[in-house]
């Protein structure tokens, strides 16, 4: 699968989400697929999201950084060709990539952000004005939009991590409230949640597993991202996580692989392991392509996992995502049609109590409208998913 599977698709949407928040509350009556990130603070969810993206932009590190749910949608554009003097095709530079790499927020319309610190700046930003700055939380979202050549086609949104003790200004009952938000996201049939777990964590006690089995007990919508695996063996880990993830596997009688394999919790879509940047690395600002680098080589040349170094990593996680995705929409489409049908019922019966009612015709053109706008997207998505098999995964 290419980096651009499955662009019309999510596209539409995209643009039906905007549609729908933009009509206000009855937005929540119509579930739009999406990826959902779920876990305990610091387990590394904006790590990974962020290396999906393949930009720097999202806040993270120790602590409670991540403080209201952020609504991203992931667009992938490819480059417009230019042919050049020598009549060959220019598929684009660095430079043009960046020209053709932006954000927007919908709380800033028509604002093209190109710099993605200032992205970072801007939702810090934002996040401050409806929290303040003493650890306080939201469950109002922030709605970011990133436009790239080099993204694949997805809808994610980053979740506050679950915690138990208060802290600053948070409120008392901070678990059950991030516990909640969360839940309100995830308990959506159209949610595909990425359960992200620390690898130096005993899973059974996972809180992102634990709560995604909550609203999808059979497993079918949830994947397992196994983060920090380099701080599982990495011989330049401290001899103190070396010596806490022996105590940690001598007791559980874990280890990854068992866990990847599905003889601890069994996941029907599998688990991915991953390893973003640690700690050290944001504060001394090591570049997402070095990131992404040191964790291919990391996979390749590792004793456990070079024979299924291609089951292993953000880019396997994201192609996964991508087609998992597809499968998801296929399955939810004639749903999807339903609610927008019943909707249009209840418009329409709101517009005749106003006086003026609907006439046949007109009514007939928009549910035509409608019918004709599903059908296309069932083609557009048997073309990108007939030839794929989730079983390749
Ligand atoms: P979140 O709170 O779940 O969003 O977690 P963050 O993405 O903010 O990461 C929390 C901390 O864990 C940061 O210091 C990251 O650098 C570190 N971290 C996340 N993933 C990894 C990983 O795979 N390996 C290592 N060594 N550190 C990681
Ligand atoms: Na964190
Ligand atoms: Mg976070």
């Amino acid at each position: 699968p290419s980096a651009g599977l499955g662009l019309e698709v999510v596209s539409i949407i995209n643009k039906l989400q905007d549609v729908f928040t933009a009509v206000g509350s009855s937005a929540a009556q119509i579930d739009l697929p999406q990826i959902c990130v779920v876990g305990s603070q610091s387990s590394g969810k904006s790590s990974v999201l962020e290396n999906v993206v393949g930009r720097d932009f999202l806040p993270r590190g120790n602590g409670i950084v991540t403080r209201r749910p952020l609504v991203l949608q992931l667009i992938n554009r490819p480059i417009p060709s230019q042919p050049t003097a020598n009549g060959k095709i220019d598929k684009g530079t660095d430079k043009a990539a960046n020209e053709h790499e932006w954000g927007e927020f919908l709380h800033l319309p028509g604002q093209k952000f190109h710099d993605f610190e200032a992205i970072r700046k801007e939702i810090i930003k934002d996040t401050e004005a409806k929290t303040g700055k003493n650890a306080g939380i939201s469950p109002v979202p922030i709605n970011l939009r990133i436009f790239s050549p080099n993204v694949v086609t997805l809808t994610m949104v980053d979740l506050p991590g679950l915690t138990k003790v208060p802290v600053g200004d948070q409120p008392r009952d901070i678990e059950k409230q991030i516990r909640e938000m969360i839940l309100k996201y995830i308990s959506k049939p159209g949610c595909i949640i990425l359960a992200v777990t620390s690898a130096n964590a005993d899973l059974a006690n996972s809180d992102g597993l634990k709560l995604a089995r909550d609203v999808d007990p059979e497993g079918t919508r949830t994947i397992g991202v196994l983060t920090k695996v380099d701080l599982m063996w990495d011989i330049s880990a401290s001899a103190y996580h070396r010596i806490l993830n022996s105590l940690v596997l001598r007791d559980t009688g874990t280890d990854v692989v068992d866990i990847l394999a599905g003889r601890i919790i069994p996941l029907r879509l599998g688990y991915v392991p991953v390893v973003n940047r640690g700690q050290r690395d944001i504060e001394t600002g090591k570049s997402i392509t070095s990131a992404l680098e040191f964790e291919r080589n990391f996979f390749e040349n590792h004793l456990s996992y070079q024979s299924k170094a291609q089951f292993c990593g953000t880019p396997f996680l994201a192609r996964k995502l991508n087609l998992i995705l597809m499968h998801h929409i296929r399955a939810t489409l004639p749903d999807i049609k339903t609610r927008i049908q019943q909707q249009l019922q209840k418009f329409n019966a709101e517009l005749q109590t106003l006086g003026g009612p609907m006439g046949d015709a007109s009514r007939n053109v928009v549910l035509s409208t409608i019918t004709e706008f599903t059908n296309e997207f069932r083609t557009v998505i048997d073309g990108n998913t007939n030839d794929l098999s989730l079983n390749e995964l």
